[in-house]
């Protein structure tokens, strides 16, 4: 049976999971670093390196213990290459590479967004290519056609802001907590979307744009100050997500009906958001919509071994000249 370790370090967590044949997790270790960088109200790339630094040999360690596993054990150390924060990647890619050198075990680097698109395999091992892939994190956005393993043809991406990005800058500017996404869906748990913030459709393309709506918002936030009008924090939460949440969701499910895919999968931390789940199912009711739990659409190892497992069956092995890359080229294929 293939036993994989595999590590992440690419912006704010650091993580390490043991993962076997058929998506079996053995471990899954997380050391977040949210509360740290909430006192800057985003993520502070020097910090960051230096927690991964801090963080990086006791939670692997802790990933061999839960799993009942010594270094010897294992088949191959997995780690993600970029793209992400230079500083955050070198220390997860340095010490993947110690690890398996001292080991002598393969290594295998695995791009960041394909541990993304893989995550869903790790609750629904029966999943199988081709699907369409909505993959929405805090610095990606795009609709790609996830043909086989290894295979990802992008259709679009945002031209702008990603859309996890525009999630954390309109909460910044709501006075929510960083990370944005998930303080706003909970504000607008009691909001009504009332105000209506531009979408931008770009029609004809599966491309995305934010930018115009993060603007449209911080102009009613300085309008209703400057003339002394109340507002509801809910409400505006709610009007927000309501327009990045509608655009992701219509153009997953068009892309899907074009292409003839009858699988979307969610994926990325903003894959966590509900209201972009039941949109996207009653966008699209004959279709199957897939999504991970929540603590694996945010950055975590598991997504990484998830992906790893397919390069390790395909000989796709990294040699020790390996290095982080902060802009990875996307690996999707023509
Ligand atoms: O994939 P991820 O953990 O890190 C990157 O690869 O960027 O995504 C983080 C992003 C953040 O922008 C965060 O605000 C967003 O995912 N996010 C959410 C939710 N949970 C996390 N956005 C909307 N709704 C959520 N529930
Ligand atoms: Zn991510």
């Amino acid at each position: 049976m293939v036993k994989i370790l595999a590590i992440e370090s690419s912006c704010d967590e650091t993580a390490a999971a043991v993962i076997t044949d058929g998506y079996q997790l053995l471990s899954n270790v997380e050391a977040t670093q949210i509360p740290v960088h909430q006192l800057y109200g985003g993520v502070v790339p020097e910090i960051a390196s230096r927690e991964h630094l801090n963080a990086v040999v006791p939670v692997v360690r802790r990933a061999l213990l839960d799993a009942n596993l010594a270094l010897a054990d294992l088949d191959a150390v997995a780690v993600t290459q970029g793209p992400g924060l230079i500083g955050s990647l070198l220390v997860g890619v340095s010490y993947a590479k110690a690890l398996a050198f001292a080991a002598g075990l393969p290594l295998i680097a695995v791009h960041h967004l394909e541990g993304h698109i893989n995550a869903p395999f790790l609750e629904h091992p029966e999943l199988e290519f081709p699907y369409l892939a909505l993959v929405v994190s805090g610095s990606h956005s795009g609709v790609a056609l996830a043909e086989k393993p290894g295979y990802y043809k992008l259709l679009g991406q945002s031209r702008d802001d990603a859309a996890g990005e525009a999630f954390d800058k309109i909460a910044r500017a709501l006075g929510l907590t960083y990370p944005g996404g998930p303080a706003i869906q909970q504000a607008a748990l009691t909001g009504e979307p009332v105000y209506d913030f531009p979408s931008a459709w770009l029609e004809g393309t599966y491309d995305f744009s934010f930018s115009g709506l993060k603007s449209a918002v911080l102009n009613f936030l300085n309008q209703k100050q400057m003339k002394g009008e109340t507002y509801r924090v809910a409400d505006v939460a709610a009007s927000a997500q309501e327009a990045i949440v509608r655009v992701l969701a219509e153009k997953a499910v068009r892309a899907a009906r074009e292409y003839e895919r009858d699988t979307i999968v969610l994926a990325g931390g903003v894959a966590a958001n509900q209201a972009l789940h039941e949109r996207v199912q009653s966008l699209a009711p004959e279709m199957r919509v897939i999504y991970p739990s929540p603590k694996f659409c945010t950055d975590n190892a598991a997504m990484i071994g998830a992906a790893a497992l397919g390069k390790f069956a395909r000989g796709e092995f990294a040699d020790f000249s390996l290095n982080a890359e902060a802009n990875l080229p996307l690996y999707f294929y023509a």
